[in-house]
């Protein structure tokens, strides 16, 4: 008895100093800190059911999912097994407030880690949403280097819809040729272009060549046949009848602009990048790389039948089969086909489709307004350039090459020489046809930084044009990191003073991503209130490989000391941290 109230009494005790340890490591009650240990590697895998080398962590494509709570810190310790190249992973959609440093941008909030070497991500996730990693180092994002970031609200909060169940697909798309021979590829003189993905994955999960779903559960043809266990087998969301579920849905393809239905029902979308939008419903949805959306779903159909999920290309002219997999209603079995044929995608250049789906979406009623005005606005223009017979992406004439020191530390620690510190343009000549092939015979490579007063309001016009071919202007969606913005509105053509009054100031949606439409401009209002240096860029691998991004920095005096793992790298680097004296 006595020996059970002195264990009871020290346990206490124990319990007692560990709540206040938790108390001062996180102010937020209830806060953890999550830790993992990762080893990013080449790994055989068969995300299509061919045999091929991905980017795997922890021996596992894509890589595991992280799930935390708001106000978490993620600490990842991450040793790159990589034979011969470097590796940085991003952390899509988490602000890094006070951890710029952690922001997994390579060149930019830090150095490629090092094969053999470990870093260790530390950082807060301050906001519940649906949310993603990558590689953000050369195109290893087309490699495979990706995995889901769940955030959920702090215990006793609820979301402000009801779901019985929830399910996550993380969507890319999937090429035979290696991320390095695409590299080369995309810069080589002359140009080759990579081509059309080879696969659409849901969950790393697709099958090649396997254009009639049908088929690959039940014909016996070699590589069209269901097998249950491998890695290509589709990923069946199994329901009950009449309940509604959540459905997170990602996008984190290297090229395709995608569209995802559910045949015989209705989505209800509303989360978008981790911000509640005003709930509004569609038949199907398109989703543009580095996108995230949660939509509800209900199981209002027959129960005795199983549905497609669909996933098809969107904007490009597909040459890659839609993407399947089942919905399997309680109790019918998995292996029972749906009796109707798979959602047919709206024609790929069906842009009034996809305008009307980007119009839909507004914040939910409650939601942070816009300032009214701006305090600075810079306009940029994309288009598709030669230079000395290289075929890159300029932004206002520029194709954006990264430099050897981070921009963080060199700009924290006042390095003169790691960049150009000249501003780039913030505007393009008022006679530039944006309808009309243009040869941009002065592009230049570059690596300045739009630097931004902290705390300033930033409007940015995204101007697309007509790229090297006649009649040709894709569809490009634009991520910044480390905010949040307001997407004020879409348009045609070229953006005009008068525009302006077309902006949506009463309830614009806020995101991380946002698309320019071909041939049209898109408007973005953001506050530069975190102390850092952040890409913003488009999100299609080869098109940022090839130049299409520009670089902000804000409040970076404000930062604090850099750590000294995310500056080795890069001469000027070096040679401070050899003054430093670390
Ligand atoms: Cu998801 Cu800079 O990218
Ligand atoms: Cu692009």
């Amino acid at each position: 008895m006595i020996g059970f109230s002195d264990t009871f009494g020290s346990r206490a005790t124990i319990i007692f100093l560990f709540i206040c340890l938790a108390l001062v490591q996180n102010p937020a009650f209830g806060a953890k800190t999550r830790h993992f240990k990762w080893a990013v590697e080449s790994i055989y895998w068969s995300p299509d059911c061919v045999e091929n080398v991905v980017i795997g962590i922890n021996g596992q494509f894509p890589g595991p999912t992280i799930r935390a709570l708001a106000g978490d810190t993620i600490s990842v310790e991450l040793t790159n097994k990589l034979n011969t190249e470097g590796v940085v992973i991003h952390w899509h959609g988490i602000r890094q407030f006070g951890t710029p440093w952690a922001d997994g941008a390579a060149s930019i909030s830090q150095c490629a880690i090092n094969p053999g070497e470990t870093f260790v991500y530390r950082f807060k996730v301050d906001k519940a949403g649906t949310y993603f990693y990558h590689g953000h180092y050369g195109m290893q994002r087309s490699g495979g280097l990706y995995g889901s970031l769940i955030v959920d609200l702090p215990e006793g909060e609820k979301e402000p819809f009801h779901y019985d169940g929830e399910f996550n697909l993380l969507l890319s798309d999937w090429w035979h040729k290696s991320s390095q021979l695409q590299e080369v590829d995309l810069s080589s003189k002359p140009f080759r272009w990579i081509g059309e993905p080879q696969t659409l994955l849901i969950n790393g999960r697709g099958q090649y060549n396997c254009s009639l779903a049908a088929q690959f559960i039940n014909s016996s043809s070699s590589i069209c046949e269901f097998r249950g266990n491998e890695p290509c087998a589709p990923q069946i969301l199994h329901v009950h009848p009449n309940k509604t579920y959540r459905l997170r849905v990602t996008s984190t393809t290297a090229l395709a602009s995608l569209n995802l239905a559910i045949g015989n029902h209705k989505l209800v979308v509303v989360e978008a990048d981790g911000n509640y939008v005003q709930p509004f419903s569609v038949d199907n949805m398109d989703i543009y790389s580095g996108e995230s959306y949660s939509i509800l779903f209900t199981t209002d159909q027959d129960p005795s039948k199983n549905y497609w999920i669909s996933s098809s290309v969107r904007g490009r002219e597909p040459k890659t089969p839609q993407a399947l997999t089942i919905l399997n209603y309680f109790p019918t079995s998995a292996s029972k086909l749906p009796t109707s044929p798979p959602p047919i995608a709206p024609l790929w250049n069906d842009y009034n489709h996809s305008k009307a789906f980007s119009n839909k979406i507004h914040a939910r009623m409650g939601s942070a307004k816009p300032p009214n005005t701006y305090d600075h606005r810079i306009i940029l223009l994309s288009t598709q350039n030669r230079i000395d017979g290289y075929t890159k992406w300029a932004i206002n004439n520029v194709s954006l090459v990264l430099p050897a020191t981070p921009y963080l530390g060199s700009i924290k620690y006042g390095l003169k020489n790691a960049f150009d510190h000249k501003n780039p343009p913030e505007d393009f000549p008022s006679d530039y046809d944006v309808m009309k092939q243009a040869p941009n015979p002065n592009s230049t490579y570059g690596n300045g930084v739009y630097m931004l007063s902290f705390n300033s309001t930033v409007d940015v016009i995204l101007q697309n044009a007509n790229a090297l071919a006649a009649n040709v202007s894709d569809i490009h969606p634009w991520h910044l990191h480390g905010h949040v913005f307001w997407v004020l509105g879409y348009g045609e053509g070229k953006f005009t003073k008068e525009d302006e009054a077309k902006f949506n100031l009463k309830n614009p949606p806020l995101r991380n991503t946002a698309v320019i439409f071909p041939y049209g401009w898109t408007a973005l209002r953001f506050v530069a209130d975190n102390p850092g240096v952040w890409a913003f860029h488009c999100h299609i691998e080869p098109h940022l490989h090839m130049g299409m991004g520009v670089v902000f920095a804000e409040g970076v005096d404000r930062a604090r000391k850099v750590p000294n793992e995310a500056l080795t790298c890069g001469l000027t680097g070096k040679m401070f941290l050899n003054n430093r004296g670390h």
